[in-house]
C-alpha cells in the first residue's frame, strides 16, 4: 500500500471521537450520507508518556503530499494531524498572517493541523459536506485552514511547522504552535455545504 494511501489513515467511526470530553453539552451530530463526519484512527489522546513526539515525521514528498490531500485533507497517524492542501490563491494571506514557522509548508501549499481540539482536546474530523473541520464534543467548527467559526473553541486548530528537506515533508510533531485567535479571518471562505455538527453553546 502506498505511504500516502488514505485507507491507512482512516479508522474508527465518529462516535468516537469524543475521547476525554465532559459536560452534558454536546451538539446533535447531523447524520445522513452527505452530511458524515470524515473517519479518524483509533488511537488515544495524547497524554503524558506518548506526547512531545520525537524527531520530525516523514510523510512522503512534496508532490505526494499535495496529490493526496488535494481535495480533502489527509490524517496522517503518526503526526496525529491533518495535512491541509493550501489553494494557490489563499497562500499569501496565510504567509502574511500566519506563524513564521508554518512558512516553509506554506510556501509549498501545505498546512499540517494538530487533530486535537483548542477546546477539551477531542479529535477533530474533517466534514466532507462542509469541507470544514467540526468537533463532534460541542460543535466547535474550523475552516479548512482551522480558523475558529463557531462553538466553544478558544482560537482555531493548531499547528505544526512542516520541514522540508529536499523533496521531502516533514511533520513537526513536538512542535505546537496555537491557532489563529478567536475572530480572526485570515481567508474568508463560507462552508461548502450542510455542516456535521451543531455549535454548543459557549
Ligand atoms: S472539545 Fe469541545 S468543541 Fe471540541
Amino acid at each position: 500500500m502506498s505511504r500516502w494511501s488514505r485507507r491507512r489513515f482512516l479508522g474508527t467511526s465518529a462516535a468516537a471521537l469524543c475521547a476525554g470530553c465532559t459536560g452534558s453539552d454536546e451538539p446533535a451530530v447531523l447524520s445522513g450520507s452527505s452530511r458524515e463526519l470524515a473517519e479518524t484512527p483509533t488511537i488515544p489522546p495524547p497524554g503524558p508518556g506518548l506526547l512531545p513526539f520525537g524527531q520530525p515525521i516523514d510523510v512522503g514528498s512534496i508532490d505526494d503530499g499535495r496529490d493526496a490531500a488535494d481535495g480533502s485533507p489527509l490524517f496522517v497517524a503518526e503526526a496525529r494531524a491533518w495535512l491541509v492542501a493550501v489553494d494557490p490563491a489563499d497562500v499569501e494571506a496565510l504567509l502574511a498572517d500566519l506563524d513564521d514557522r508554518l512558512h516553509d509548508g506554506l510556501r509549498v501549499g501545505l498546512l499540517a493541523l494538530s487533530q486535537r481540539c483548542p477546546h477539551l482536546g477531542c479529535r477533530v474530523p474533517f466534514c466532507e459536506s462542509s469541507g470544514w473541520f467540526e468537533c463532534p464534543c460541542h460543535g466547535s467548527r474550523y475552516t479548512l485552514h482551522g480558523e475558529h467559526r463557531a462553538g466553544p473553541g478558544p482560537r482555531g486548530m493548531d499547528a505544526h511547522p512542516i520541514l522540508i528537506d529536499a523533496d521531502r515533508v516533514l511533520v513537526d510533531a513536538g512542535t505546537v504552535i496555537d491557532g489563529p485567535a478567536l475572530g480572526s479571518v485570515v481567508v474568508d471562505r463560507p462552508a461548502a455545504g450542510p455542516h456535521c455538527v451543531e455549535p454548543a453553546e459557549r
